[in-house]
C-alpha cells in the first residue's frame, strides 16, 4: 500500500512538473528575467504604474486584427509611444475554440493571420502585446476561460509573445481568488517570459492585501464607464469615474512599485464626459498612479483628447519613480485638495472642483505636508506656466468639474 501511494506520489509530481519543464529549458541561469529574481516584489516588472492601450472601453467585443494593427500604428507616430504608452492590449473576445490538444486558439474571422503575427507587428512597432482571459470556465464575453488551462495558456501565451495579461473573475463559481490568480502567475513565471500581470477581480476579495505578490495591479473596483447618451452625462461622471475614485483613494497605502491599484482603465476621447470632466479624470488616475490604459479610438482622435493624453507633465506625476499613490488632503463641499510626493522632495498637488460653479481653493503648506515657510516654485501643469505662490499657502480657482494640477519643487 505504502509502495503505491509513493509510486502515485512520484506520478503527480511529474504531471505537475511536467508544464513547468518545458518552457524552463529555454531560461538561461546566468541571465534570469527580472521575473525570476527572489528580491523583487511578484515579478520586478512594471516597476511604475503600466502604459498603453486596451480594446475593451471602445471596442467591446467588436475588436479585429486590423483595429489592434491601426491603433499600434498610431501610438507609434502620434507621440504616443515616446510619451510612454507601451502596451497594445487585446481585451475580450479574440478567442476562438480550444484545439485537439486542448491549446486556446483565436477567433479565425476577426483574427485571420493569427495572435503571433499580431504580437509580431506591435513589436515591430517598438510597442508590447497584452492579451486577456478569465480565471473561470468562460470569460466575461463568454469565451474559453482559463480554469484548468493555466499553464498550458501560459506556454501558448508566451510562444506568441505576450507581454500582459489582463485575467478577469467571470464564470469562477466558488473558486478562492487568490490561489487562482496564484495558479496563474506560477504559469506565467514558469514560462521564462517577462509577462506583466494584471488581475481583474473587481476588488471583491481585497486583492490589495494579498496580490502584491502575485501580480503587478488589481482593480479595485467594478467597471468604467463613459456615457454616449448626451442625456446621461451626470451619469458618467458622478455615479461612475467619480464613484471610482471614492473607493479607489483610501487605498493608497498599498500601491508601490511592481503593484498598483488599478482604478480601470481610461475613458478620455470616448465622448460621455467633456473635456474639463476628462481633464479631471486622466489628473486623477495620475495622482493616484493609475496605470494609464488610454480606452480610445487613439487612429481617430480629436485635438483636445490628444492633448490630454499626451501631456507629458501630468504623465510624469503618474509615472514618477517613488511610485507613492497621491491622496485627498483636504475637503470643504465640493472642494477638494490632493498630494502626492514625487521624487527629490517634490510634491505633484491637484485642486479638484466637483461642483458646477467656479470655486476659489486654496491650502497652506502645512496641509500638503510642507513647514510654514517654506519657498517653492510651482508649475501650473495643464496651464503650462509658473504660478506665484503667496506665502505659507498655495491656492488657484478651479472652474466646474476641472482641475488646477501644479508641481511644487522647493527651493534650496
Ligand atoms: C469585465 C472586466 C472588463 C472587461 C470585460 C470583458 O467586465 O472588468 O474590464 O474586460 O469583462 O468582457
Amino acid at each position: 500500500m505504502k509502495k503505491m501511494i509513493g509510486a502515485l506520489r512520484v506520478l503527480l509530481a511529474l504531471l505537475v512538473a511536467a508544464p513547468l519543464a518545458l518552457p524552463a529549458q529555454e531560461i538561461d541561469p546566468n541571465h534570469l528575467p527580472p521575473s525570476l529574481d527572489p528580491k523583487r516584489t511578484a515579478n520586478g516588472l512594471a516597476q511604475t504604474p503600466p502604459m498603453g492601450w486596451n480594446s475593451w472601453n471602445k471596442f467591446a467585443c467588436n475588436v479585429t486584427e486590423k483595429t489592434i494593427r491601426a491603433t499600434a500604428d498610431a501610438i507609434a507616430s502620434n507621440g504616443m509611444k515616446e510619451a510612454g504608452y507601451q502596451y497594445v492590449v487585446i481585451d475580450d473576445c479574440w478567442h476562438g475554440a480550444r484545439d485537439a490538444d486542448g491549446f486556446i486558439t483565436q477567433d479565425k474571422d476577426r483574427f485571420p493571420s493569427g495572435i503571433k503575427a499580431l504580437a509580431d507587428y506591435v513589436h515591430s512597432k517598438g510597442l508590447k502585446f497584452g492579451i486577456y482571459s478569465d480565471a473561470g470556465k468562460l470569460t466575461c464575453g463568454g469565451r474559453p476561460g482559463s480554469q484548468g488551462h493555466e499553464y498550458q495558456d501560459a506556454i501558448q501565451y508566451a510562444r506568441w509573445g505576450v507581454d500582459y495579461l489582463k485575467y478577469d473573475w467571470c464564470s469562477t463559481g466558488t473558486r478562492n481568488a487568490e490561489e487562482a490568480y496564484a495558479l496563474m502567475a506560477d504559469a506565467l513565471r514558469a514560462t521564462g517570459r517577462d509577462i506583466v500581470f494584471s488581475l481583474c477581480e473587481w476588488g471583491q476579495n481585497k486583492p490589495w492585501l494579498w496580490a502584491s505578490k502575485i501580480g503587478n495591479l488589481w482593480r479595485t473596483t467594478g467597471d468604467i464607464w463613459d456615457s454616449f447618451d448626451k442625456q446621461d452625462k451626470a451619469h458618467s461622471w458622478a455615479n461612475n469615474m467619480l464613484r471610482i475614485v471614492d473607493l479607489n483613494e483610501p487605498l493608497w497605502p498599498f500601491a508601490g512599485p511592481g503593484h498598483w491599484n488599478d482604478p480601470d482603465m481610461l475613458e478620455v476621447g470616448n465622448g460621455g464626459m467633456s473635456n474639463a470632466e476628462y481633464r479631471s479624470h486622466f489628473s486623477l488616475w495620475a495622482m493616484m498612479a493609475a496605470p494609464l490604459i488610454a480606452g480610445n479610438d487613439v487612429a481617430n482622435m480629436d485635438a483636445e483628447t490628444r492633448a490630454i493624453l499626451l501631456n507629458h507633465d501630468v504623465i510624469g506625476v503618474d509615472q514618477d519613480p517613488l511610485g507613492v499613490q497621491g491622496r485627498r488632503v483636504w475637503k470643504d463641499g465640493d472642494q477638494e485638495a490632493w498630494v502626492k510626493p514625487l521624487s527629490g522632495g517634490r510634491r505633484a498637488v491637484l485642486f479638484f472642483n466637483r461642483g458646477a460653479k467656479a470655486a476659489p481653493t486654496q491650502v497652506a503648506w502645512e496641509a500638503l505636508g510642507y513647514p510654514p515657510a517654506l519657498k517653492a516654485q510651482v508649475r501650473d501643469l495643464w496651464a503650462h506656466r509658473p504660478l506665484a505662490a503667496s506665502a505659507g499657502r498655495l491656492g488657484a480657482t478651479v472652474q466646474p468639474h476641472d482641475v488646477v494640477m501644479l508641481l511644487v519643487t522647493p527651493l534650496g
